[in-house]
């Protein structure tokens, strides 16, 4: 195992009705900004909650976060709590929101032209204002993690920062919060939540047990979970666990002390750059065409993999191995996701930009080995065709 530091402050207030506990986590006589994104939490009642729970507090809300959030919007929620003198921010939403919701938070401190937090990947960050969320949506982690995803559409860049004072003081996991959530939605937040565990877990063995273990157990919970929670969208305990799940998928722990991938984040973050596609979906896709090119220099956690979680124990290994990627690929499918990039009419011809970006953005070293280079991803979006 590595030498590691683990820190992480968020506090997880988890349950049915815990948007009550509000007014006992946002100090008093503090001007309040609700940030949201359009218009699920008006409509399944959280924002009614929230304004409730918080009626003596000097509230502000901006609203309009759209998934993948936009540099260009965010920037007047950064002129608004300067204007007003906001000193704390509460995140109502998904991860576009939440991610939205911190680089606004420490946007507003910075000394400088804001996109320079996203060209140097958050690291002079000196304050942010503090953040809170009421979770909708389980999937990205962002409740209770350092780090954020900001797109700037009109320069068609997906970016990412990370930074620990944008650690949320608080995430509210209230399970009932997400019923709401359509049945592809559900699906995208389970899928990313896996591909997050493989991204930590899927490398190579350097003898991290209670990691090892613990990263099973969260892929064989969303694997189990997933499909319950699409035939039972109502069903408390079944989004309880895929909640908590989703929570601790990318929260610092499980990567402590192990090597990490991170390549199908970062080829997927320029596959929505320039086509748009849901950020799950990206996932989907490069994933499974990245294991079956990396199978040698992974084979022994692939295997590892193939036995613990989908419980192949037939065949010699490289059958296991086989199999277990065949699996992950139907899982997503299963999930509702589809795995090809000609199923969202994107060819050969198409790729040259998101080359032109992983480039532009330094993502030219990928993967637990950083032997991912650039021609390596043009060959994983060619078999991914
Ligand atoms: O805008 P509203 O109306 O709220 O609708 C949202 C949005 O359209 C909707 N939604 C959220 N909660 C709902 C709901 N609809 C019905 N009922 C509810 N309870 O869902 C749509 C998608 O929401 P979004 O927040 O975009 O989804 P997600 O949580 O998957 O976040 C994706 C973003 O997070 C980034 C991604 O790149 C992407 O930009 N990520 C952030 C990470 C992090 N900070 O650590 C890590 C991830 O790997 C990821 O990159
Ligand atoms: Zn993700």
């Amino acid at each position: 195992m590595y030498n590691f530091q683990f820190y992480n402050p968020t506090r997880l207030v988890f349950g049915k009705g815990s948007i009550n506990e509000l007014p006992k986590l946002i100090p008093a006589d503090t001007k309040v900004l609700i940030l949201y994104g359009g218009q699920s939490a008006e409509r399944n009642g959280t924002l009614a909650e929230v304004r409730a729970a918080l009626s003596d507090y000097a509230l502000f809300e901006f609203n309009g976060i759209q998934a993948n959030p936009d540099y260009d919007q965010l920037m007047p929620a950064v002129a608004l709590i300067k204007q007003q003198n906001i000193g704390f921010l509460l995140a109502v939403g998904g991860g576009s929101v939440i991610d939205g919701t911190k680089f606004v938070a420490a946007a507003a401190c910075y000394q400088g032209e804001p996109w320079e937090i996203l060209e140097t990947y958050g690291k002079h960050i000196n304050a942010a204002l503090p953040v809170g969320v009421v979770q909708t949506f389980p999937a990205t982690s962002s409740e209770n993690n350092n780090g954020s995803v900001i797109s700037r559409y009109s320069i068609q860049a997906k970016r990412s920062f990370r930074n620990p004072q944008v650690f949320p003081q608080f995430a509210i996991l209230d399970p009932e919060k997400s019923y709401s959530l359509p049945a592809t939605q559900l699906a995208n937040g389970v899928v990313d939540a896996f591909i997050h565990v493989c991204e930590q877990y899927l490398t190579f063995p350097v003898n991290a047990a209670v990691q090892d273990r613990f990263a099973e157990s969260l892929l064989i919970t969303l694997k189990d979970t997933g499909p319950q929670a699409l035939a039972n969208p109502h069903d408390y305990d079944i989004r309880a666990n895929l909640m908590l799940a989703t929570t601790l998928c990318h929260n610092g722990l499980i990567c402590s002390g192990v090597p990490q991938d991170w390549a199908t984040h970062k080829i997927g973050h320029e596959l929505t750059a320039i086509f748009g596609l849901d950020h799950a979906v990206t996932l989907a896709i490069v994933l499974p065409t990245l294991l079956q090119m990396f199978r040698d220099a992974k084979r022994d956690k692939l295997l590892q993999y193939a036995e613990r979680v989908w419980q192949l124990c037939d065949g010699n290994d490289d059958d296991k191995i086989a199999a277990a990627i065949s699996k992950t690929r139907e899982f997503f499918e299963q999930m509702g996701l589809r795995t090809w990039l000609r199923d969202y009419d994107i060819n050969a011809n198409d790729l040259q930009p998101v080359l032109d970006n992983l480039a532009r953005s330094g993502m030219t070293q990928l993967g637990e080995h950083k032997n991912i280079t650039l021609e390596m991803s043009q060959t994983i979006l060619e078999h991914s065709i």
